[in-house]
């Protein structure tokens, strides 16, 4: 069942029910201001740091699940409405939302009258435009009243949600005309305020949630001053600042009127917070005055309907131009509808936030992941190769000089968050992958001699080539006794904790330290992660063909000895029969064998040793990909392990918590059902990787919304696999690795589109009934206009490769760094 359809040529999700399986949401914002919005309107707004900067307020999982957003109520002559439906909840005449490129569409009737509200934030903006359409669409006049609201959050959105004691009494708001601001501690310790306004004159205000609402009995769908139709014109004075508009509207027939809100965001230098002189008609209970310069100049920039008409075009172009870099034509609409628009769209959400702040994420809990945010560089730096770069040194540069590294980071401060701390397995090979995937798009090479400093040296001279360096050599110098890398307290499994379990309630499964370990340093000396070699042998070649491009031919030919020797290791230690062990525990025990009485195999180690062909002249390569298949196969993707865990292992930590078929305990991790996707697709087999690439990805479960809940446009980190009651039903949308993993493995390894060191290489791995497919590549300066042919229906080959008609030897094509379209045709055969 579908709750909406794809509006390709728009590029827009056409949602038409508000009452969805779940919020379906959007994100607003690219760089500085960030808003989420769900296809009711609710949601929140932040500037850079979901945690430190929350400008409007939004509970999590409240009831009912999503209240509170940024909200217009219309009460016509006694029926009260939203244009989102919520959270009045009156039934509407017709709904619709259209979440799009980095703006939604919410449109709503009720007799007789339309109100149409576009919310985005402009392209280098920090605030929400809010463009509201009102049209009488009826044969009488109409006089009614508009309301607007938002509630405002005090800053720092931990304490927002905690500190009652004090929070109670620190709201500080002010009136200017039709702007109310929001003054939270400025005058003491911040130099940033938020604003809510519109371009025309209103009739009244409310600033004070209690009495906005008339009751503390009364909820925000029950608003007593817009059942009243009349605003209460109070002025909130600590407890809880709020953000309302009330405007009296007449409307003839056929008549419209625009009205546009911003929700803005400003900061001054600290030697300009405050002006001389106070403005006229100021309603304030200050006796300094805010310097206003910067929000008045945001409010002129959006306050014609033409001047958002221009920014909501420029926001289109923005995306034109970056959904021009990699295009698709193939046989599958699915398939070129998620490559052309809505994979990428998703890329770039969660490059921009990593795991911080989705209506799973509470935007408290983590900022950026090391692991994480290195990860969404995959999907994501071929878009702005720029933004990429800085992110780059921004991670490395909470990296430890031996090569450990803070697990996550705030993005407002950039600082490594002690709390978390490190020593993750898995954490510094994502460097070296993003690294590489840098280079190898941009050929920007100079990236490695970039000074980058080291979070424990901070004032030191390194690069980033050293930091390359020692993120390899941390996996090199702490192996355990078989030669496998140590699993420490988690390795891309933040639930397989074989040094940090504990029996004792509230102990972190990530950060506890078994007091066991902790003479050892933090963690066991004898649990070994596969997973952790396998992404090392993975990964390893990218390092070594740097070193060999800077001609460093010995340090990249010890480096390459480390990799055979972890090959060597790995097959002889940690090779099953059918499949890859997935670690040995404290105790030395096989984790991951069939062997085990349950959680006999495991996913994640699989793709990465079938890439790095580990044992692949014995046949390890297909044997594991047949054992996925058999134990790991289901209708709707890849379980993580089989048999699911029905009992508590605590010597494993975090994973058999969840009962069985959820999250790391046989969920379908969509993320690690990439790294499959790639490998089938790696070992020619495209049938197969096409198969599990259409289970998991969101337009081809479009059809099953109603099990799948979330939305049909973007990834899930989770979708409830064979062992779950739900199974087939999705969790955490939106920020998840999966996103960037998908990318990767439709764009270079099915498509086979990839960006080498030394060109782009074409070598794609498909269904053997597709008669081929064009795509367009801009790649350092160049397009390409690729067109593959498959006249002999094989999933894999090339057997010819042209550029402008001239063979090439080989599946790479060389860079030209001409500026020119550059045609390229490929037989497969
Ligand atoms: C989540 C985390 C990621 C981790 C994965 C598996 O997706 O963001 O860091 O690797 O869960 O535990
Ligand atoms: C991390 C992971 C998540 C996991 C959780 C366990 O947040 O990202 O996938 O379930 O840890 O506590």
């Amino acid at each position: 069942m579908k709750f909406g359809h794809f509006d390709d040529a728009a590029r827009e999700y056409v949602i038409e029910t508000p009452k969805t399986p779940y919020p379906w949401i959007n994100y607003l914002g690219n760089q500085g201001f960030f808003s989420l919005i769900s296809n009711t309107a609710g949601g929140y707004s932040f500037y850079m740091d979901a945690r430190l900067r929350r400008i409007t307020r939004y509970r999590y999982n409240n009831v009912p699940l999503d209240m509170g957003g940024r909200y217009f109520y219309i009460n016509d002559n006694g029926t009260v409405w939203n244009p989102g439906w919520s959270p009045v909840k009156t039934e509407l005449d017709a709904y619709e939302c259209r979440h799009g490129m980095g703006y939604t569409i919410i449109t709503g009737k009720k007799n007789g009258l339309k109100a149409e509200v576009t919310f985005f934030v402009p392209q280098d903006y920090d605030g929400e435009v809010q463009q509201v359409v009102l049209t009488n669409e009826s044969q009488e006049a109409k006089e009614f009243a508009l309301f607007s609201m938002a509630e405002w959050c005090l800053w720092d959105a931990q304490d927002d949600c905690t500190n009652f004691q004090r929070n109670f009494s620190t709201g500080r708001v002010e009136i200017l005309g039709s702007t109310i601001y929001h003054l939270t501690e400025y005058r003491d310790r911040r130099n940033h305020y938020a604003f809510y306004t519109v371009n025309d004159t209103i009739d009244g205000y409310d600033t004070d949630r209690d009495a906005f609402l008339g009751s503390i009995y009364n909820g925000w769908d029950n608003p007593e001053t817009v059942k009243a139709g009349k605003a209460s014109n109070s002025f909130a004075d600590g407890w809880s600042p709020i953000a309302s508009h009330y405007k009296k509207i007449t409307l003839a027939p056929g008549e419209s009127k625009t009205l546009i809100y911003i929700l803005g965001y400003a900061e001054n230098p600290q030697d300009k917070k405050f002006a001389a002189a106070k403005p006229e008609g100021l309603l304030t209970r200050e006796a300094w005055v805010l310097n206003r310069e910067k929000a008045d100049a945001m409010i002129e920039k959006y306050n014609t309907p033409e001047k958002v008409a221009a920014g909501l075009a420029e926001l289109r172009a923005t995306w034109d131009s970056l959904l021009s870099i990699y295009k698709v034509d193939t046989p599958d609409d699915k398939v070129n509808r998620m490559v052309n628009i809505w994979n990428q769209y998703q890329c770039m959400v969660t490059f921009n936030l990593s795991r911080s702040a989705s209506y799973f994420e509470s935007g408290i809990g983590r900022g950026m992941g090391f692991r994480d945010s290195n990860q969404d560089i995959l999907g994501f730096v071929h878009q702005i190769p720029d933004r990429a770069r800085a992110r780059l040194i921004d991670i490395a540069s909470t990296q430890l000089s031996d090569g450990g590294c803070y697990h996550q980071y705030q993005p407002l401060t950039k600082k490594g968050n002690a709390d978390i701390g490190g020593d993750f397995s898995d954490d510094p090979l994502w460097m070296i992958l993003s690294v590489a995937a840098y280079i190898k798009e941009t050929g920007d090479w100079g990236i490695l001699d970039a000074n980058v400093p080291f979070d424990d040296d901070p004032e030191g001279k390194h690069t980033m080539l050293d930091h390359l360096n020692v993120s390899f050599y941390h996996i090199v110098n702490n192996l355990g006794p078989h030669g496998l890398p140590l699993a420490m307290r988690a390795d891309w499994n933040d639930c397989i904790n074989l040094s940090c379990f504990s029996d004792t309630p509230g102990e972190s499964f990530q950060t506890y330290t078994n007091p066991k370990f902790k003479a050892e340093g933090g963690y066991s000396k004898i649990a070994e992660s596969v997973f952790v070699a396998a992404l090392f042998t993975y990964t390893g070649p990218a390092y070594v063909g740097i070193l060999e491009h800077l001609g460093k031919t010995e340090e990249a030919a010890k480096a390459q000895a480390e990799i055979d020797k972890m090959k060597k290791n790995t097959m002889e230690s940690a090779f099953d029969g059918e499949w890859f062990l997935r670690a040995y525990d404290a105790n030395g025990e096989k984790m991951g064998s069939h062997e085990c009485e349950e959680g006999k195999i495991f996913i994640e180690p699989q793709g990465f040793a079938v890439m790095s062909e580990i044992g692949k002249d014995v046949g390890a390569d297909i044997k594991t990909l047949d054992s996925i298949d058999k134990y790991l196969n289901c209708e709707f993707g890849l379980v993580l392990n089989n048999p699911a865990f029905t009992k508590y292992y605590i010597q494993y930590g975090e994973i058999s918590t969840y009962p069985g078929g959820y999250k790391e305990n046989a969920g379908i991790f969509t993320h690690n059902n990439a790294w499959i996707i790639c490998a089938e697709a790696y070992a020619g087999r495209g049938e197969k990787a096409f198969e599990y690439y259409s289970k998991i990805a969101p337009a081809f479960t479009e059809e099953t919304s109603d099990i799948h809940k979330t939305e049909p446009y973007v990834y899930g980190q989770m979708i409830g696999g064979k062992d779950a009651k739900n199974f087939g039903q999705g969790k955490n949308s939106w920020l998840t690795g999966t996103a960037a993993w998908n990318m990767v493995a439709i764009s270079q390894y099915i498509l086979g589109v990839k960006p080498e060191f030394d060109g782009l290489s074409i070598d794609p791995s498909i269904p053997a009934a597709w008669d081929g497919f064009k795509a367009e590549r801009k790649f350092r300066g160049d397009i390409y206009e690729i067109e593959v042919k498959n006249p002999a229906h094989v999933n894999k080959g090339v057997k010819s490769l042209t550029v402008d008609g001239t063979a090439v030897d080989g599946k790479v094509i060389p860079v030209a760094g001409d500026g020119k379209t550059h045609k390229v045709e490929v037989v497969l055969g």
